[in-house]
This record gives structure tokens, C-alpha cells and sequence, in this order.
């Protein structure tokens, strides 16, 4: 017998005591069944205040691991265990890599604060929470950044080198990539270790100069992982939720090509809007989820037989939330 997946996923949706949770870039049937949605800081903060025992997360690893890190008494299913690529570039022994790196050059290790892009795994996170550290989004990293120099010490940012870069130049500081050419932590503000986000590589200042040599007058936004160069020559960055209100207030007459994932840009207002890119930006991971996978995540929690639960140790846990409170707290 077939089973209607929409049906049957609101229908225990209304009977257990769960949240279903997505991200924008999740498609569209899955996005369509969530209670919550928002970019990484909305998720974080809107599933720290709701009541449900039970959330069920559809997106990549990091952000189920960030629900339960903040809410450890929360159940918290994954209906696919998918993990960005980004977060996988680096892991603890990474971070204390690049911690050793700037000791080596002259940084003592007490001069190092670590902010580390929600984009990573708890593990990060933790050694971050330790060393007195932070996490940030893609919305609040200026916040975040400015907050870590009133310390007086050296920010280490971690994995993302784009974001990093990108809120380094906003902020008139100097920056440079571990591995990337003459990397002096003694003379740079920020150092970055040298992770990127596959999917916002494929926007090119070609790309940009394409659309505005077709379309003159259009308006580029772009989120804040492409590289440096593309946010340079773009007229706005943001989080996926600043892109959203972005582009939801130009006028409806007004072209915009965008440069972020494919699903978001698609259910963006349909006229006059372009996907920045000649090839489609899917996340392959945040397409892993299906709306097959929710029905079964719901469906483990009726049958006391949960899959894919997010379980983290003690010392894990304590000191991710540590690094994620200090960023919560922040306004
Ligand atoms: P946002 O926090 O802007 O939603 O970004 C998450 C992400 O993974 C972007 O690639
Ligand atoms: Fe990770 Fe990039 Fe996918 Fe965002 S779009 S989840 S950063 S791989």
C-alpha cells in the first residue's frame, strides 16, 4: 500500500509531543512540512525556547548537534545523518594544529581567542568553549568578531576562511589563511584556517560581470562563505535570512541574481530572479533529506524505536554550550 507521506507526517505531528525543524536549503516538500525555519542563528535560538521534548532536524549534521548541545534534556532525531563539507574540514586535532601554528610564530597561546563558524562539530566547538572562545553565524559574525578584539587577543577563525576574510575586510582588519601564501599571525588581526563551502565556490566575479553585462542595472547579493573577491564586487551580503528580507524588499521590478543555494533561490519571489551561477548550487548534502526520511524519523519516535539520534558526550556538550551561550548572549 502506498503511504501519503504528507498526511501521515502531519498527522503525527499533531499526536507526538515533536518539532520538525529545517533549514532554507532543505527542499522544497521536506521545508514545506517544518514548524521552525530560519538561517543557523534563528534555528539555534528558536529551538532553545520551544517546548517539544522531541525535535526532529532536517539539515546537516551541525545543526541537529547545535540543538542538542543547547537543549541536552531535547531528543533530537536527524532524518538523514548528512554532514556539511565544510564542518568536515576540520576536527580537533585541526584546531590544535592551527592553535600550535600561531604558538610557533610567536602568538602566545593565552593572546589566541578561537571563534569557530557554527558550521562545525561539536568537538570544535567545545575546544573553542575551553580556550574562552565563540561560535558566530553567517548574521552575527561582525558582532561576534568585534566582541572577540575587545579582548585585545588574536582571533583565530575557524573553518570557514571566506567568512572570515570576508568580515576581516568589512572591519578594515588585517587577515590571512593558514597554508595560503605568508601567513604571519603576528602581523595579521584574524587568522583563518583554510576551510570553504564547495557549493558558494561556484559564484565567480565572471559570473557577476555575465549578469551585469546582460542585465545592466541588476542588484548581485551573495552570502557571506563566497570568496572574498565575489562579496567584494556584489552589492550585499547576508545569511540566508538577510538575503531573503533582501531581495523580499527590492522592487518587484528590480532584477537580482543571487549567490546561494539552489532550493532557497528558487522559492525566492520567481520574477526577476537569477541563480548566480551557470551550473545549479545544489548542497548535495541538505538534498540528502527526503520527505520519505521525515515520515521515518516521526514515525521511530510512535514506534519507541528512535533513529539517527544525535547523542554527545559530557565534556562535549558542556563546552560546545559554553562557546554557543557566549554567542546567544550577545544581541
Ligand atoms: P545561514 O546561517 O546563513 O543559514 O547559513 C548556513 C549555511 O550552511 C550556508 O551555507
Ligand atoms: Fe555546508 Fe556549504 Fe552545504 Fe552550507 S551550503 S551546509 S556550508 S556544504
Amino acid at each position: 500500500m502506498m503511504i501519503d507521506y504528507r498526511a501521515e507526517i502531519e498527522r503525527m505531528k499533531q499526536e507526538l509531543d515533536v518539532t520538525v525543524v529545517a533549514h532554507f536549503y532543505q527542499r522544497d516538500e521536506v521545508f514545506e512540512m517544518a514548524d521552525i525555519t530560519g538561517d543557523s542563528l534563528e534555528l539555534a535560538r528558536r529551538c532553545q525556547a520551544d517546548k517539544n521534548p522531541w525535535v526532529v532536524f532536517c539539515g546537516v549534521g551541525f545543526m541537529g548537534q547545535s540543538v542538542k548541545v543547547i537543549a541536552p534534556e531535547k531528543r533530537v532525531l536527524m532524518p538523514k545523518i548528512a554532514c556539511c563539507s565544510m564542518a568536515r574540514m576540520i576536527d580537533g586535532s585541526y584546531f590544535d594544529d592551527s592553535v600550535a601554528y600561531m604558538v610557533e610564530r610567536g602568538v602566545a597561546k593565552e593572546d589566541i581567542l578561537p571563534i569557530t563558524y557554527i558550521n562545525s562539530d561539536a568537538t570544535v566547538k567545545s575546544k573553542v568553549g575551553e580556550m574562552g572562545g565563540m561560535v558566530c553565524t553567517s548574521s552575527n559574525a561582525y558582532k561576534i568578531i568585534e566582541k572577540g578584539l575587545e579582548s585585545g587577543k588574536k582571533i583565530l577563525f575557524v573553518p570557514d576562511r571566506c567568512l572570515g576574510q570576508n568580515f576581516a575586510i568589512q572591519m578594515g582588519l588585517k587577515s590571512c589563511v593558514i597554508g595560503e601564501g605568508e601567513c604571519d599571525p603576528k602581523e595579521a588581526d584574524v587568522v583563518c584556517f583554510n576551510g570553504f563551502c564547495s557549493v558558494h565556490q561556484l559564484f565567480t566575479v565572471d559570473d557577476i560581470e555575465f549578469y551585469r553585462n546582460k542585465y545592466p542595472g541588476i542588484t548581485i547579493a551573495v552570502h557571506p562563505e563566497c570568496d572574498p573577491k565575489v562579496v567584494q564586487a556584489a552589492d550585499f551580503s547576508g545569511s540566508t535570512s538577510q538575503l531573503i528580507k533582501y531581495v523580499g524588499e527590492l522592487d518587484p521590478e528590480q532584477k537580482v541574481a543571487v549567490g546561494t543555494e539552489y532550493n532557497l533561490v528558487n522559492r525566492m519571489r520567481k520574477e526577476n530572479t537569477y541563480v548566480l551561477s551557470s551550473t545549479k548550487p545544489e548542497c548535495p548534502t541538505m538534498n540528502e533529506t527526503t520527505l520519505e526520511d521525515l515520515y521515518r524519523a516521526l514515525k521511530s519516535i510512535e514506534d519507541d524505536q528512535p533513529i539517527n539520534e544525535i547523542v554527545l558526550d559530557e565534556h562535549t556538550t558542556k563546552w560546545a554550550n559554553v562557546a554557543l551561550q557566549r554567542m546567544l548572549e550577545i544581541k
